[in-house]
């Protein structure tokens, strides 16, 4: 872990007591009881919707032998479920939205660990999403090996004082090489790429099916191609901010899996059935229950 990343001057307070740390949007505080059990979580697994996230909990704790579970109070922004050593947490949709709940799960991790930093950088943490592929058909699932803005560049924030900040947004190649390896018999394909985080949905993903539209035909293909020349594989709205405050305090372990919705190259709207778009997003899970079958089950 990267000690001086780490926000000391706040957390440590928190482990002596001088105050608590309210996790807000999640609706709990270091003080509940309701954490006590989670102290010995080993995963943190992330998606934008709560719906995914209950059926996530529930099929964990059923291959965990109906292992009880946790729900957290709050769920009017982030859905959040605990059981048998994994926390499951939605994060609604986009980099701003993603960012509180990360940053508070973060937060949560460095309580729960006691800010012993061995037993934090144990931890994996994953987003699980619905992606644009790039060059891909619909079904696919892409897990990322970097994220990058729009622009093909890392991930940044305006900073005061110093201008910019850029954070190092790659993913670890040890860790999405073994979740392709542990779903090398899945029905549909899965592979490596980079994935664009844009931020927004239709106008930083250069759709011309917005209210707004900005791109023409060609501006649009132009991006596209290029993106595709650089090796992105899919567009989606979190992955690079998740990568780049995992990074800044140097989790070793995390990922992003993605199904892909539709190939951007042949159009703007998503129009697969419920039934297609339900087994799309079925198949990323897969994926991540192949990779936590792999490393957590014993
Ligand atoms: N999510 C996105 O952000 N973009 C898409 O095209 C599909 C899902």
């Amino acid at each position: 872990m990267k000690t001086d990343n780490i926000n000391h001057e706040f957390l440590d307070g928190v482990l002596d007591g001088s105050h608590p740390d309210v996790y807000y949007h999640f609706g709990v505080s270091n003080e509940d009881s309701l954490l006590e059990p989670l102290r010995d979580v080993r995963a943190v697994i992330m998606a934008g919707s709560g719906g995914r996230i209950k059926e996530f909990a529930d099929h964990w704790s059923e291959l965990n032998g109906g292992a009880e579970i946790v729900a957290f109070p709050k769920d009017d922004r982030f859905v959040t479920r605990y059981t048998a050593g994994v926390l499951f947490a939605s994060h609604g949709m986009g980099m701003p939205s993603a960012s509180i709940a990360l940053q508070e799960l973060m937060r949560m991790v460095f309580f729960l660990k006691g800010g012993d930093e061995e037993a934090m950088a144990d931890v994996f943490w994953a987003r699980v999403g619905t992606s644009g592929g790039v060059g891909l058909p619909g079904g696919t699932v892409v897990v990322t090996s970097e994220g990058v803005m729009a622009d093909l560049k890392p991930y940044r924030l305006i900073q005061g004082g110093s201008g910019t900040y850029w954070f190092d947004s790659t993913f670890p190649a040890d860790v999405y090489n073994a979740i392709i390896a542990a779903s090398d018999h899945t029905d549909f394909d899965v592979v490596s790429g980079k994935t664009v985080a844009g931020n927004e949905f239709f106008l930083e993903q250069f759709r011309l099916d917005g209210a707004i539209r900005l791109e023409t035909d060609e501006s649009k293909m132009e991006w596209l191609k290029w993106l595709h020349d650089n090796g992105v594989r899919n567009i989606e709205m979190e992955g690079a901010m998740m990568a780049g405050y995992l990074n800044h305090w140097g989790f070793p372990k995390f990922a992003m899996i993605c199904c892909t919705l539709l190939n951007r190259l042949e159009g703007d709207q998503v129009t697969a059935s419920p039934e297609q778009l339900h087994k799309f997003s079925e198949d990323s899970g897969v994926v991540l229950f192949n990779y936590l079958k792999s490393t957590l089950l014993d």
